[in-house]
């Protein structure tokens, strides 16, 4: 939520808005609700209902409230909604429409800048789960936060954030799933399924291209329609599939000319059109700049009026259907579409009711996805796990004494007992931390190992104790957060300097990272070991004591690249940088298109400082008995992946297509993957149908998908530089899929 926005005087809308809903007494109330039939379909339901609603009332549910003051712009959110929540918008009690409350986000209930915070469970960063490469973890946190989110009085929840980690240095990329349209799929498409398991709605977000903070109110992305349905748009498609949003939440950015939130292309064309969406696009805060033209171009609900520049779907909106600016069928589409979703996922049938949290079971959750999700980097010599006879050990920064770090905005969760570390706040999000102490949960597990804490502020006292320790451990930060992106991938405040005086004076050093995505280690030479613990959420320090230690064996893989340095990244300098006018529109022009990630590493013959799904394990793993076999348009790959090591883990295999005529985007694609969870010498046979969508291109003019005849190399890999990949190759024929991605007979 960028507060700077121009706000509207609140209470001036407010009064004037008093004309418009009609308080309509009891005696209007009907007693027959044939809408509440459960037996009949969600739309069938809607349309019920519309037919009883004045059209004061059908505007009543299209834009909603800010539920926290601003004061400075005389803006008092209406007592309704939940103090520093997201948003309210009005119900009509008289039909029995329940208002909708809604909350952040993706990592759990979030709450807005206010004095008293919600303490809930968070969860680690999206990037986190992302790296589990396993939707059903996604699945069991969506289904967590959803189910705090419903017992704190919320039924709609501001997740699915599915935005491709493109710039690594976007201040957002902690919220999202990373930089491959697959797994970004499949990992928020199973959160948001999750979420809806609870009878409340999700979003999907932000439609689309919003892939950087610079100038995210005016930048204006130009990409070629090809480019962008084979990146994000497929990302989005993925999800939409997977996990059937209730809404679809329309960016800040331009696309190609046009804001998102009244892009004809992106909303009429693709996501109503093309991917037949029934449910409603809401605004996200501030993203509005129209009436007419956003209302035909398919914007539905205006989120929170005060943070547009002007009340586009108030009187405005009144005065253009009175007028025949927007056609009545129109204004009833909308109603239609936000009613249906209510329907169809539960608000009306299940009223909300505030019930306690269980937060000792939500604490394994977030624990357990922590755990699974931190990657492993570097482990030289096996130096971890730490073992128990390990007599010093040095713990230095972080405040790893204390707590963990999160992400910051609108995201934000605060854990039981709130942010430990205050730190001045200098930008419009605060710095929170969890108080989840990594020291004392590597007290607890190792009772005979001496550990001593140094702050790090003191880069003398810090190496002294480093040089007396068996083990040093160095936690290095960087926060990261909405409405900014980070000025260049080297971690702040001298933690380079910091690690490498530290590896220097010890060399076996760890550093534990929690960052909110690829920083660069100028010192990884010098240290023996890395992990990416990412913001490991409410119990991160936990988490990461339990992978430390090896209580828990580290599965994690990098759902991101991580550059080697700023030359290898698409656009050297972040379009819009240094602007001062935010008035001032800008272009970007990614120069990657659909070339994201390892697809650019691949294609520029570029070595990564550690490629998309790198991750080690305290354990060994083989793949073998690749086969790959095309029948009537389906692909099949079959492989067996087997634990060769001492200690039980998780093994991932990821599958890559390679055309070797075909044209892409880049050279390969990852078109499957499959993780399994293997004691000590056990082994398992897994078989993947690959979806026909993934090895296919797209055709503008016919506006399908094609897969061309030819040879494809599938390859099976560890990550997506590996070397030692299996390789088979197999004949496709030729097939055309519809706009769907389904296989046209
Ligand atoms: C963010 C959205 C968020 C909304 C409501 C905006 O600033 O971009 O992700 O859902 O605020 O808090």
């Amino acid at each position: 939520m960028n507060s700077s926005k121009p706000f509207l005087h609140g209470l001036l809308i407010a009064c004037c808005l008093a004309s418009a809903p009609v308080v309509l007494g009891q005696e209007n109330t009907p007693t027959a609700k044939p809408w509440m039939n459960k037996k009949l379909a969600a739309t069938e339901r809607a349309n019920l209902l519309i037919a009883q609603m004045s059209q004061e009332e059908k505007f009543t549910i299209l834009y909603g409230y800010f539920g926290v003051e601003q004061k400075e712009k005389n803006y008092f959110p209406p007592k309704e909604a939940l103090y520093g929540s997201a948003g309210w918008i009005a119900g009509v009690p008289r039909l029995g429409i329940p208002a909708q409350f809604q909350t952040d986000a993706s990592l759990g209930v979030a709450t807005q800048n206010i004095p008293k915070p919600r303490e809930r469970t968070g969860l680690p960063s999206g990037l986190a789960t992302a790296a589990t490469f396993d939707p059903a973890i996604a699945l069991q946190g969506g289904a967590m936060i959803g189910q705090e989110a419903r017992a704190s009085g919320f039924n709609i929840m501001l997740a699915g954030g599915v935005n491709l980690v493109r710039e690594p240095r976007n201040g957002r990329n902690f919220e999202y799933a990373g930089e491959d349209p697959l797994l970004a799929g499949k990992i928020i498409g199973a959160q948001i399924k999750g979420i809806q398991s609870n009878q409340i709605i999700s979003t999907l977000k932000h439609y689309a291209l919003n892939n950087q903070e610079t100038g995210r109110n005016i930048g204006n992305v130009i990409m070629d329609e090809s480019a962008a349905r084979t990146s994000e748009l497929m990302a989005f498609h993925i999800a939409l599939k997977e996990g059937n949003p209730g809404s679809v939440m329309c960016a800040y950015n331009k696309v190609n000319g046009v804001y998102s939130c009244e892009n004809d292309f992106l909303l009429n064309k693709v996501l109503k059109g093309d991917w037949g969406f029934e449910g409603y696009v809401m605004s996200d805060w501030g993203a509005v700049h129209s009436t007419i033209p956003a209302v035909n171009n398919g914007l539905d609900q205006e989120s929170a009026y005060g943070f547009d520049k002007a009340f586009y779907f108030g009187p405005a909106l009144k005065e253009a259907v009175d007028n025949g600016w927007v056609a009545p069928s129109r204004l009833d589409d909308m109603v239609r579409r936000v009613l249906r979703s209510m329907f169809a996922h539960g608000l009306f049938d299940q009223p909300l009711k505030e019930a306690a949290i269980d937060f000792a079971a939500h604490a394994k959750i977030t624990q357990q996805t922590a755990e699974s999700g931190m990657v492993l980097l570097k482990n030289a010599d096996g130096i971890l796990p730490i073992t128990k006879n390990v007599k010093k050990i040095a713990v230095i920064g972080g405040h790893a004494d204390r707590a963990v770090l999160s992400g910051g905005g609108s995201s934000q969760v605060y854990g039981q007992g709130g942010n430990p570390i205050k730190t001045p706040q200098d930008g419009i999000f605060p710095k929170v931390y969890h108080p989840s102490s990594p020291l004392q949960a590597l007290r607890a597990s190792l009772p005979a190992s001496q550990i001593e804490f140094n702050s790090g502020e003191d880069v003398a006292a810090a190496t002294a104790l480093a040089q007396t320790a068996d083990l040093t451990l160095v936690f290095a930060t960087q926060w990261t957060s909405e409405a900014y992106d980070v000025e260049s991938l080297n971690l702040p405040a001298g933690q380079n300097e910091l690690i490498a005086a530290i590896a220097k004076a010890n060399p076996k050093t760890v550093v534990v990272l929690e960052t909110g995505g690829p920083v660069f280690m100028p010192w990884l030479d010098q240290t023996a070991g890395v992990l990416q613990a990412w913001y490991p959420g409410t119990e991160g320090g936990t988490a990461i004591a339990r992978v430390l230690t090896g209580a828990v064996n580290p599965s994690g893989h990098l759902p991101i690249t991580y550059p080697a340095d700023t030359n290898q990244l698409p656009q050297k300098i972040i379009a819009g940088t240094g602007r001062k006018n935010d008035e001032v529109p800008f272009d970007i022009h990614y120069p990657e298109g659909a070339t994201i990630g390892y697809k650019w590493y691949d294609q520029q013959k570029l070595t990564p400082l550690f490629p998309f799904g790198f991750g080690l394990s305290y354990s060994q793993f083989s793949y073998s008995k690749l086969t790959a076999e095309w029948n009537k348009g389906q692909l099949r790959v079959a492989f067996n992946l087997a634990n060769t090591g001492k200690m039980a883990g998780k093994a991932l295999g990821l599958v890559f297509a390679q055309p070797t005529a075909a044209i892409w985007e880049a050279p390969k694609r990852l078109v499957g993957f499959a993780r399994a969870d293997l004691k000590a010498g056990a082994n398992k046979n897994v078989q993947l149908m690959i979806d026909p969508l993934m090895l296919a291109v797209y055709q503008p003019q016919s506006k399908t998908w094609q897969i061309a005849e030819g040879d494809y190399d599938i390859h099976l890999a560890q990550h997506a530089m590996d070397k030692d990949a299996k390789v088979v190759r197999v004949h496709l024929t030729q097939q055309t899929l519809d706009i769907k991605g389904n296989l046209m007979r």
